[in-house]
């Protein structure tokens, strides 16, 4: 691979420690991946944050990373962690585990990392533009900025992102090359998609067909023709968690879409597909859930303001979390919606999410509007699951 002086010196250990370290990840990836260069990036995001996750070995090796000099030089944040750092005995976290997810924190943020935990980064000041060649981890995030946003990033593991920030370069391969980016199925979506568990499902549906198929090709979307950043954030968690894209084209809605001709193979959606996924992700009963939760991916803040305004007045009969990133949460403060919400008994669980944080065991079912939290909720909880739209999530939370 083709490397810079600055990138050569890095690799030489000229910069610390920390830096060659960075520098050799990403030459390895590049090597084994075929890139013929290093790119500038302008944003990173960074996985692998909660302890649940990490635990004592990964701990160990992002404070090597701190004592070696390794310092972000370009904007990077952070995925959610497994505890709200000031809220976390509300929402029933141990000491323990809180002690350790604090020294995972307080390592990133001596590397210069931004310590805001969100897979909504988008949302959070980490906003990159059409073009900009950046380095995310989080697979919603990734898909997120890939097929909407017109970015471009290959979905990071938590080292290479870190050693993105670090060096401030990924190596040139996969989503960061043309001829990676090109659709090699149109899906005709056919169906009425109001919610965002609509969404979900939809992103369900051509997931799941994609991988029956064997096909992990980029799918070309027609049928949606408008879709709000909420809709499209649950819709890239969806086809991210069940088909593994890190990227689709959508007609009206990527910016690249106009750009490409949409392929001769067709599937076709229908209606039915999209009511046999929001069912299959429904096997609770409202009786059996004593858990609910909103914000996979994080609340946006116009959410925020829907749940606000459901629960005025209302009380929550079942723990019900609304995760997002701090930020928002900040702006919720000053908007009054934070105490709307709390005067009903339902919680933010900030900067953290019902799949990293470490709940196993602690409730049976769950009601979500997000396919993707099903998903988790059950492989990694063994949580039944009540996928229903937003609206009825909050109602089942104040038992209407
Ligand atoms: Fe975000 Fe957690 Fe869902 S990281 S996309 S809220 S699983």
């Amino acid at each position: 691979m083709l490397l810079t002086n600055e990138e050569q010196s890095m690799l030489d250990g000229e910069q610390g420690k920390a830096v060659r370290k960075a520098m050799q990840i990403l030459a390895t990836l590049g090597k084994i991946y075929g890139a013929g260069r290093m790119l500038p990036v302008r944003s990173v995001q960074i996985a692998g944050v909660s302890y649940d996750n990490l635990g004592d070995a990964g701990l160990e090796w992002l404070a090597e990373m701190a004592d070696g000099g390794g310092r972000a030089r370009v904007m990077a944040t952070l995925n959610p962690a497994g505890m709200d750092i000031e809220n976390w005995q509300r929402l029933g976290i141990s000491p323990e585990f809180a002690e350790r997810q604090q020294r995972v924190i307080d390592v990133f943020a001596r590397m210069n990392v931004i310590t805001t935990c969100t897979c909504t980064p988008y949302l959070a000041g980490n906003e990159p533009a059409l073009g900009d060649t950046i380095a995310w981890a989080e697979s919603s995030a990734v898909c997120y900025a890939n097929s909407v946003i017109g970015a471009r990033t290959n979905r990071e593991g938590g080292p290479s992102a870190l050693a993105a920030a670090i060096t401030g370069r990924t190596p040139e391969y996969g989503m960061h090359l043309d001829e990676n980016r090109q659709p090699g199925v149109t899906v005709e979506a056919h169906a009425k998609l109001p919610d965002t568990a609509d969404f979900g499902a939809l992103g369900k549906v051509i997931g799941e067909r994609l991988e029956v198929l064997g096909r992990k090709t980029i799918p070309y979307i027609t049928g949606v023709d408008t879709a709000s950043m909420e809709q499209l954030k649950s819709f890239c968690a969806s086809i991210a968690t069940y088909g593994g894209l890190a990227m689709f084209h959508m007609h009206g809605i990527t910016p690249e879409a106009a750009n490409v001709t949409p392929p001769g193979e067709r599937i076709s959606i229908a209606q039915d597909d999209v009511m046999k996924a929001r069912q299959s992700l429904l096997d609770a009963s409202s009786d059996e859930v004593d858990f609910v939760s909103l914000g996979c991916p994080h609340l946006s803040l116009h959410e925020v303001a829907r749940v606000a305004e459901l629960l005025r007045g209302k009380q929550v009969t079942k723990e019900f979390w609304l995760t997002t990133s701090r930020v928002v949460k900040a702006a919720a403060d000053q908007l009054g919606y934070t105490e709307a919400i709390e005067a009903s008994g339902a919680k933010f669980a900030v900067d953290t999410c019902c799949v990293v944080a470490p709940i196993r065991g602690r409730f049976t079912a769950m009601a979500t509007d997000s396919a993707k939290a099903c998903y988790y909720a059950y492989s990694k909880n063994k949580f039944k699951t009540r996928l229903l739209d937003f609206e009825q999530v909050v109602r089942e939370a104040i038992g209407d």
